[in-house]
């Protein structure tokens, strides 16, 4: 009862208002007592427990007529009257509890009957009586209003539920049953989802006095707000509702990346901090925010809000992306935790757009390897780049000097590609490129091109250093191979190859003593030379100095000519030079050359003597065979190339007398030769006494030479006698000796290396015998 106490009673002019609404006559209600008692009848609804007032108006229709008496009945029986002047009356059972309240002044009048119960549901009515006029009626229909208990919820299982229902999810259908106890009239049920009228289909429940209705609801998230039921049975009081909370597991429905800060655009910059907002909405419980690039899962730099009232999750990321991140997805993932992932997630994505100064290589077009070209070639750079945003403008540099167009490098300088068409070797040097947009510049690398080059000659072209010939060429690379082309005069042409640009002159075959046409080409895999490389030597500087320290000496019988060795020299030759007869030119008389001393001159010399020496070496000597008064005497140094001028002496007139032959010899010379017959008989006295004296005058021993350089021992004076005076030559030694140079006439050379046979130019002789070289040699050492 104190919870329908609570209730506002209904105001006394929304009664009336109701009560004015609609109007019937009751025909017999009280027609068993009072049948005239006929007037009109109004519905009137109270709610137990609260107040009702019923009206009657007592004015009198005529203006000369009066008010008499006033009467309330309750089903015909009386409950309250007033009679004029001023008497009231009330039934007990209503003034005891005082619940019944007349007002005769206002008009029309009434009376309030409070504290209502069902029984106070009864045909009321009111008789007023005028002095002249006749009786009036009036009834009122009150019923009473019995309000319902507050609804209450029974799910499927019926299980009362109270407050807050689920979980469920999203799509999943809710059953659920309000039941309302009593109520008259008896209810109806509702079910309001927030405030939208979701089902009215109410029933009796299989309880008496108790009335239901059974909810079927498929839950989605526009229905997710709270539950209400709400029961009424009258317009008197507002329903009477429960209210029931759903928990509901929802995806969230949009999940949005933007960029809060560290963004131009929607563009970032490579290594710079940029701030992005993931913003998922609509999701229950909390979801799980996670930040996604390209499939990473980034676990740092960021947090997350929560805000309940609106369902929103709120994550902050803070990235440095990379260059390579540009064109990466950055995703932001809203998962519900309470659901399995398929349904529960949703996810946005960002596609980065890094953008940085450009990155850039520089590398070489086309099939050739390494960073060489050779010249005439076409050369062909390009940079390559990536960069973001693209790039605006290409620039060049050669050894670090921007190149500009109209150069050696052609117009096209500000591209990305740098084409030589044939280059040269000024195209040779280290090659950068840079490339720039709105982000910044960056410049490559330094490559080096290197131009090979065929060989070519510089300009001392081929040379001669000391007994080599040089080949000076420029190419690059260096030349692997030289062709040589060598024909000393007089001589076949000769092709070599070698390895190096040196080529020393044994290597060539003939004779060098005049001049040499050489030419060489080199080759560097590149190309061939294009013009060999010429000049004719002559080898004069590489002949041996002429003989100094020579002298004449008359010795073993027979004149000698002695010289120091000089340098560099492989053999040596005299000659003997006579006044011609018949004009006045030197002849040659003849030649032969010099060798190293008898074998009794060697012989000795001993150990640890320098033996057959002139001031301590071993001298070179010939014998001159006959020299006469006025002729000359030559000797020179040789070698390969050739022979030094020779140093002419004159025998002294002392060694010419010390050689004087005898007196007789005369006698063999060709203009007297015919006489002798005659005389032959005469000069047999004469001969013989002269012998006798020559023999008598003359010492036994040797005759003291002039220039005594040698002593002789026993030995070499042995060999001496056993082989005569007059057959001793230059040319021998102790282990050969030739006798083909001694009379002079060059006819006879030795049969080694005809071919080699030099073209003299004033000297038809062959050269030497090997032996002499070998003694020079050994002599040197
Ligand atoms: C109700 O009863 C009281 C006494 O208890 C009396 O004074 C009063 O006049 C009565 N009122 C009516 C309308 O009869
Ligand atoms: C009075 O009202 C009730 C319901 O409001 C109705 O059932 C009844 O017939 C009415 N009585 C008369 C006399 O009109
Ligand atoms: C998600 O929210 C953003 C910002 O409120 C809005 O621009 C976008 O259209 C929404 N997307 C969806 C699918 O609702
Ligand atoms: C990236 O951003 C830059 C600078 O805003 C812009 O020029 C470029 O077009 C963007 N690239 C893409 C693929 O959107
Ligand atoms: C989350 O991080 C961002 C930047 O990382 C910061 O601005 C924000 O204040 C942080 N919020 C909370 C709640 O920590
Ligand atoms: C949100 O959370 C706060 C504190 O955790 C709590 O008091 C409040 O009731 C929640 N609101 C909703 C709508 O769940
Ligand atoms: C001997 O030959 C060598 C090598 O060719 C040279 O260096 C030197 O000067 C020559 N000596 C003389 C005296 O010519
Ligand atoms: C001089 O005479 C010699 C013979 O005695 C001869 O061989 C030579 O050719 C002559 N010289 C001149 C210039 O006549």
């Amino acid at each position: 009862m104190g919870r329908r106490m609570r209730l506002t009673p209904a105001p006394i002019y929304l009664f009336l208002l109701i009560c004015t609404g609609g109007y019937a006559f009751i025909p017999g209600v009280d027609g068993e007592t009072n049948l005239q008692n006929l007037g009109p009848v109004s519905n009137v609804q109270a709610l137990e427990g609260g107040s009702v007032t019923l009206l009657c108006d007592s004015t009198p229709d005529a203006s000369d007529d009066e008010f008499m008496i006033l009467v309330w009945y309750k089903n015909n029986q009386p409950i309250y009257s007033f009679e004029v002047p001023d008497k009231q009356w009330s039934e007990p059972s209503f003034n005891t509890s005082s619940r019944l309240v007349g007002d005769i002044r206002a008009q029309p009048t009434s009376v309030t009957i409070t504290a209502l119960t069902e029984d106070d549901e009864a045909m009321y009515h009111c008789r007023v009586d005028f002095r002249l006029s006749p009786t009036r009626n009036v009834g009122i229909n009150l019923t009473i209003v019995v309000l319902p208990s507050p609804p209450f919820f029974m799910d499927e299982m019926s299980n009362k539920v109270v407050g807050r229902v689920g979980p469920y999810h999203d799509g999943d259908t809710l059953v659920l049953r309000c039941l309302v106890i009593g109520g008259r009239p008896p209810p109806r049920i509702s079910w309001y989802s927030g405030d939208t009228l979701v089902d009215a289909s109410d029933g009796d429940s299989d309880i008496p006095t108790v009335r239901e209705n059974e909810l079927y609801l498929p839950l989605t998230r526009d229905n997710a707000a709270a539950l209400s039921c709400r029961a009424s049975n009258t317009h008197l009081a507002p329903p009477i509702a429960a209210t029931l909370e759903i928990e509901l597991y929802l995806p969230a429905y949009n999940v949005s990346i933007h960029w809060v800060r560290g963004t131009m655009g929607d563009a970032l910059r490579a290594g710079a901090v940029a701030l992005a907002q993931c913003t998922a909405r609509g999701s229950y419980p909390q979801p799980e925010l996670s930040w996604w690039l390209d499939h990473k899962h980034l676990t740092h730099h960021s947090n997350q809000t929560w805000y309940n009232s609106t369902l929103t999750a709120v994550s902050f990321l803070e990235l440095s992306p990379a260059v390579i991140d540009n064109g990466a997805t950055l995703a932001c993932v809203a998962t519900n935790p309470v659901m399995a992932p398929s349904r529960g997630s949703k996810a946005d994505v960002f596609t980065l757009n890094v953008t940085y100064s450009p990155m850039v290589d520089l590398i070489r077009l086309g099939d050739a390897n390494g960073n060489e070209v050779v010249e005439l070639d076409s050369l062909h750079l390009e940079c390559d780049v990536r960069a973001n945003p693209p790039v605006e403008r290409f620039m060049w540099y050669f050894n670090d000097i921007e190149i500009k167009p109209g150069s050696i490098w052609g117009d096209e300088t500000f591209s990305q590609q740098l084409l030589v068409e044939e280059a040269t070797r000024a195209h040779a040097g280290r090659y950068s490129c840079a490339a720039a947009n709105n982000i910044g510049e960056t410049r490559s690398d330094n490559i080096s091109i290197t131009v090979f080059y065929p060989p070519e000659c510089t300009g001392i072209g081929i040379r001669m250093v000391k007994e080599t010939i040089h080949c000076n060429v420029k190419a690059l690379p260096a030349p692997d191979t030289y062709f040589w082309h060598l024909q000393p005069s007089n001589f076949e042409v000769q092709h070599l190859t070698t390895g190096s640009p040196i080529l020393p002159l044994d290597q060539i075959t003939g004779p060098l003593a005049e001049t040499l046409k050489a030419s060489c080409e080199a080759s560097n895999g590149v190309a061939s030379q294009e013009e060999a490389c010429d000049r004719t030597f002559s080898f004069e500087h590489l002949r041996p100095p002429q003989p100094h320290q020579c002298d004449i000496a008359y010795e073993f019988g027979e004149f000698q000519m002695r010289c120091i060795p000089v340098e560099n020299a492989t053999y040596y030759e005299v000659s003997v030079w006579r006044m011609s007869e018949s004009n006045s030119s030197l002849v040659l008389e003849r030649r032969a050359s010099m060798g190293f001393g008898t074998g009794r001159a060697l012989a000795a010399a001993g150990p640890g003597n320098s033996g057959n020496a002139m001031g301590g070496r071993l001298a070179v000597r010939a014998a001159l065979g006959r020299v006469r008064r006025g002729d000359e005497a030559g000797a020179r140094a040789c070698n390969r190339y050739g022979c030094s001028t020779p140093l002419l002496l004159r025998p002294t007139d002392t060694l010419l007398h010390e050689a004087d032959p005898p007196w007789w010899h005369f006698l063999l010379e060709k203009d007297v030769g015919i006489s002798v017959g005659a005389v032959i008989l005469v000069a047999v006295f004469i001969i013989s006494t002269v012998l006798v004296v020559r023999l008598a005058r003359r010492p036994r021993n040797k005759p003291t030479p002039v220039i005594q350089v040698l002593q002789l021992d026993d030995v070499a004076r042995n060999y001496l006698d056993n082989i005569g005076e007059h057959k001793v030559h230059a040319s021998c030694s102790l282990r050969s000796c030739s006798s083909g140079y001694s009379d002079g006439s060059g006819d006879s050379g030795p049969p080694v290396d005809r071919r080699r046979k030099p073209a003299w130019e004033r000297w038809h002789e062959p050269p030497p015998p090997d032996v002499t070289l070998t003694l020079h040699r050994e002599s040197a050492v």
